[in-house]
């Protein structure tokens, strides 16, 4: 039989309770977390998103609450009334917040019972995830996920307040919308009310907060929907949210501050303090040094050990002599059995005409010096596993091979990223082995949401701008120039001359922000000239009508007295998985769909009747 609430009226949060408010009378509403029966005395701890408290029952001072104590269960919804009163010296709970005090109880009402839930969220050890997914009700009621959206909120709000304090102007656009640039597939909506068409859901607001600037609002941002259709990975969600801003007259620089200064409020949300101004590299060094463009500050780098080898060595090694030969080392790892090492190779991508050494002992007997001097040149110590990645010469040179003066070629670049993957791939699994690095020991959650300090105060959060981005990527398959990034993206101002002639040697004013190996963000100085916004799309081979008929509107307002403008955009999720320290982005996502693209709870997407596809003008043709 349930209780109904009456008049009762909650007076405090459980986990807000401490010693000094002993002798307090007081109304806790929560969730039995557990239950613990000692005959005359039945403990309950109650749980709402504050915390747990500890209620007793005590059958001498409430015959009724402990009977009805008897038959709760976890996850059933009670009130308990009674009085704080401090706990016996021995029953003090140090790791509890509340493990000073107990609620006495006087009454207890029982609110709700429960079906028999498929997990409880008072355990540790957690269900598979398509069970968290499907009831995700419950999955969020634990701690740690409670705690995950605590830190999101306090972000969300520290960057609202710190570009609201910056000047910007928070504005909306529209969801329902025409096709944007970004470069992945649109969800489309069709329209009733103009059949055959259809809008497409944002990638981002790109163009309309370009469209902002010319509007004359100077400084907008936007914590902004997005939708892509693409392929889920661990970063990567179909659904998910930006930091989007846009500014009129900016420089690269004034872009980065603005970032600087929102993140490190960010940060500071969570407990960490973010040294600014953040470090700079060039695109090709960012490949050269790390093998990526999203590099991981928190590993060494790879070394250039091309100098340790004679050509005659590397021919002896089969090593292509022109490419670059580099070494990569994994901290602490201790020797290496051949079994251990072999179980690495399926972790390196031979795809892409590179190779590795990794069984150093061989080397120092075929070479000695050679191992020496790469024993010098990375500085490795005895504990440190090295690897030495270069060029297969079995590897054919293509057409698309071309080497473009003072740009790394495509197979230099190959070599680079297979070491730069090779070198990330390993020190997760290192990490996670032998808490090499300290990467593990940095992105834990520790205080509890209300302490305020939701993070270990740790210096291992390592942002990294990347700039001088080529401008366009050699399509091979199409033999074209094609944009690397979205085709509103203005060159460097030097480069402009080269435009046509030589599109290999121009940069783009583009910039990403990288951190712990996770691309954060991204963003561009934009062309704000009809002239030049031309000009790209005649070297990126887009025909004046193909660019009417996508962008017709945005070139239209161009012409308007459009302003120098530039702008970014930050993954807000990416952003709380690292400071949460969570594996995925949906740990950080309220409802997340899976891989498949399914959410599991909702069971979306599904069929539709025929009814809403007719008034949509839609007929379904499956193929068997
Ligand atoms: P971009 O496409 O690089 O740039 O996106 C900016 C940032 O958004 C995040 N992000 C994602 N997060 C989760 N799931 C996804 N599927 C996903 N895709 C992107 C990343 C990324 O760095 N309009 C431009 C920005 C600009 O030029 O101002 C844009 O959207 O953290």
């Amino acid at each position: 039989m349930l209780d109904f609430l009456g008049n009762l009226e909650r007076t405090h949060l459980c986990g807000e309770l401490r010693a000094a408010d002993a002798g307090k009378q007081v109304v806790l509403m929560g969730w039995v977390n557990r239950r613990r029966d000692h005959g005359n005395l039945i403990f309950l701890d109650l749980r709402d998103r504050s915390g747990i408290a500890q209620v007793v029952l005590d059958h001498d001072l409430t015959p009724e609450g402990h009977a009805k104590g008897e038959h709760v269960r976890p996850e059933y919804v009670v009130a308990a009334v009674g009085k704080v009163r401090l706990r016996a010296k021995d029953a003090v709970n140090p790791k509890m917040e509340t493990g000073e005090i107990e609620i006495e109880a006087t009454e207890l009402r029982v609110l709700n019972d429960t079906r028999l839930a498929p997990f409880s969220p008072a355990e540790e050890a957690i269900a598979n995830e398509e069970t968290r997914l499907k009831y995700r009700y419950i999955d969020l009621r634990r701690a740690e996920m409670q705690r995950n959206f605590w830190l999101r909120h306090e972000i969300t709000r520290a960057v609202r307040e710190s570009l609201s304090a910056q000047g910007f102007l928070e504005i909306e656009t529209p969801i329902l919308n025409k096709s944007t640039p970004e470069g992945a597939r649109d969800f489309l909506v069709p329209s009733r009310t103009n059949p055959g068409q259809f809008y497409a859901l944002p990638q981002s607001p790109q163009i309309f907060k370009q469209i902002l600037m010319i509007s004359g609002f100077d400084r907008y941002f936007q914590i902004a929907r997005c939708f892509r259709d693409e392929d889920l990975r661990a970063d990567r969600q179909l659904e998910f949210t930006q930091v989007d801003l846009e500014m009129s007259f900016p420089r690269q620089e004034h872009v980065f501050a603005v970032v600087e200064q929102f993140l490190k409020a960010a940060f500071a949300a969570a407990g960490v303090d973010l040294p600014t101004p953040f470090p700079k590299i060039t695109y090709d060094e960012s490949m050269r040094q790390y093998g990526t463009d999203k590099p991981d500050l928190r590993l060494p780098g790879l070394t250039d050990v091309r100098s340790a080898f004679t050509d005659e060595q590397l021919a002896a090694l089969q090593i292509d002599p022109a490419l670059p030969v580099v070494a990569l080392r994994i901290p602490n790892v201790g020797e290496l059995s051949r079994k251990e090492r072999e179980d690495n190779h399926p972790l390196f991508d031979t795809k892409k005409g590179a190779k590795f050494i990794d069984d150093f002992k061989r080397l120092a007997k075929g070479f000695p010096e050679s191992a020496i001097k790469v024993r010098e040149l990375t500085g490795v110590s005895d504990a440190d596993f090295v690897i030495i990645v270069a060029g297969d010469p079995a590897h054919p040179v293509k057409a698309s091979d071309t080497k473009f003066e003072g740009r790394l070629s495509e197979r230099e670049i190959n070599v680079y990223a297979a070491a730069g993957n090779f070198r990330s791939e390993l020190a997760k699994k290192y990490a996670e082995r032998h808490g090499a690095f300290g990467v593990t020991e940095t992105c834990v959650a520790t205080a509890a949401p209300k302490s305020g300090k939701l993070l270990d105060g740790s210096k291992a959060f390592q942002p990294i701008w990347i700039v001088d981005f080529p401008m366009f990527e050699y399509e091979a398959a199409s033999a074209k120039w094609v944009p690397a990034h979205h085709p509103f993206t203005a060159p460097h101002e030097h480069d402009m001359p080269n435009l046509v002639n030589d599109p290999a040697s121009v940069r783009a004013n583009c910039y990403d922000l990288a951190m712990n190996g996770l691309e954060l963000g991204s963003g561009s100085i934009r062309i704000h000239r009809k002239d030049v916004q031309q000009l790209i799309f005649q070297s990126l081979g887009i025909s004046e009508e193909e660019a009417r008929q996508r962008f017709g509107f945005f070139l239209d307002a161009l012409e308007y007295g459009t302003p120098p403008h530039g702008g970014i955009a930050l993954g807000l999720d990416r952003i709380v998985m690292l400071l949460a320290g969570a594996p995925s982005l949906r740990e950080v996502i309220a409802f997340p769909k899976t891989a498949k693209a399914l959410d599991l709870m909702a069971e979306a997407p599904t069929a539709v009747t025929e009814q809403q596809l007719k008034e949509l003008h839609i007929r379904v043709a499956l193929k068997n």
